[in-house]
């Protein structure tokens, strides 16, 4: 004991306050005694739970997390098991807080039975960054899948389609709407295992110089004339913004999806979809497991005035197959993502209850083609 005692001593020079060092932690550090209640907060803490150390000080973690937040799970696995726990990711949702996506550690102070020291660290936008990288890996697992369909299902589905075409011509009054349905169906699976097509990787992407204008006014039309026909469409373009680097076709089929969700989403009555344009001098992105840094300077968004993206699917959005309507094939936003990450460009979402921006920044053409 007297050598730990030596031991800790030895750690700190004179004149160096431990607890200034804690308070200047950008991790929110707290412990908590055997009830569960809150003994020691670090200035983080407070910023995180915007509240002072003397107001959390002797209260209940449950006055500041909601009883059935993982957290509780954390501290009696750490109690049980007197190891430390560290869980990446959580959620952690209050109304003080609102949700936030956190690593969150927790240890058991060994000096001390039944305390247990909690950290908690605010995911960057790196993290975020980071996830978008896991959707295009979720999509990538899509590609076999893609081209076993394409292969398996397409095939056989066009002898179903004409057999029953063949069927149709002879088929009286009676039989004809069910040649009908079978021919409206294959034709369904056949839509679906296109779109699922685009998801296959078929060699390097023929990119050019890309007007996105043009790509977003092709996309208004289609929309104008067809699904969105009762909304306000705004347009806020930057005219002076430069070409992107990019597959036109792809980029339409981009905002097609974003504007086809923003039009679903939309309110029937005074619903409006915004697209609008921007030049960016300074974001410039680090490439993950390399040094270099890509400049991004082209944003376009998609704004609709909708009640929102449901919470419980914010985290999983890109994922493919996440859907909450039920005609849906939930690809869409995988398959935007999937051609974002490919043209170099990175996605991100803002939504809440009168609100839902899709902001997508994109690399800039240039004739060396160093971005
Ligand atoms: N602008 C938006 N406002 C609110 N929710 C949205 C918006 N865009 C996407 N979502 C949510 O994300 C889910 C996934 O979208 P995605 O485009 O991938 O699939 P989908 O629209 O459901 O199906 P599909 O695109 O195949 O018709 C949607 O079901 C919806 O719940
Ligand atoms: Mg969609």
């Amino acid at each position: 004991m007297a050598n730990r005692a030596i031991a800790q001593h030895d750690r700190r020079a004179k004149g160096i306050d431990g607890d200034q060092l804690l308070n200047a932690l950008t991790t929110a550090l707290l412990a908590i005694n055997q009830q569960n209640v809150i003994i020691y907060a670090n200035t983080a803490t407070e910023q995180l739970f915007r509240s002072s150390a003397d107001h959390m000080l002797n209260k209940p973690l449950t006055a500041f997390l909601p009883k059935d937040s993982p957290v509780f799970a954390l501290i009696e696995q750490v109690r049980s098991q007197r190891s430390i726990v560290s869980e990446y990711g959580l959620t952690l949702e209050t109304p003080r807080i609102g949700i936030n996506f956190m690593n969150i550690q927790a240890t058991p102070v060994v000096e001390q039975p039944g305390i247990v020291a909690l950290t908690l660290q605010q995911r960057s936008i790196a993290d975020k960054i980071d996830r978008q990288l896991t959707h295009r890996g979720a999509a990538r697992s899509v590609t076999a899948m893609a081209a076993m369909l394409a292969h398996e299902v397409k095939n056989p589905l066009s002898g179903i389609r004409g057999a029953a075409q063949l069927l149709e011509q002879n088929a009286n009054d009676e039989d004809r709407p069910l040649t009908e349905l079978i021919r409206d169906e294959a034709d369904r699976i056949c839509d679906l295992v296109d779109r699922m097509g685009v998801f296959s990787d078929t060699g390097p992407l023929q990119r050019e110089a890309v007007n996105i204008h043009q790509v977003l006014d092709r996309v208004h039309k289609l929309a104008k004339n067809g699904f969105g026909s009762h909304l306000k469409f705004v347009n806020e373009f930057d005219p002076s913004l430069p070409a992107v680097l990019g597959n036109r076709d792809q980029l339409v089929q981009v905002f097609l999806n974003l504007v086809k969700n923003a039009s679903e989403s939309a309110p029937k009555i005074n619903g409006q979809i915004t697209l609008s344009t921007a030049y960016q001098q300074g974001v410039r992105f680090a490439v993950p497991n390399s040094d270099k840094r890509v400049h991004l300077p082209l944003q376009i968004s998609v704004s609709d005035n909708g009640s929102g993206i449901p919470d419980d699917l914010k985290p999983y959005l890109f994922d493919p197959f996440v859907t909450s309507k039920p005609q849906g094939t939930g690809l869409g936003l995988a398959l935007v993502a999937k051609i974002i990450g490919d043209h170099g460009g990175v996605i991100e979402c803002d939504s809440n209850s009168k609100k839902t921006t899709f902001r997508i920044i994109l690399p800039m053409f240039s004739t060396t083609q160093d971005t």
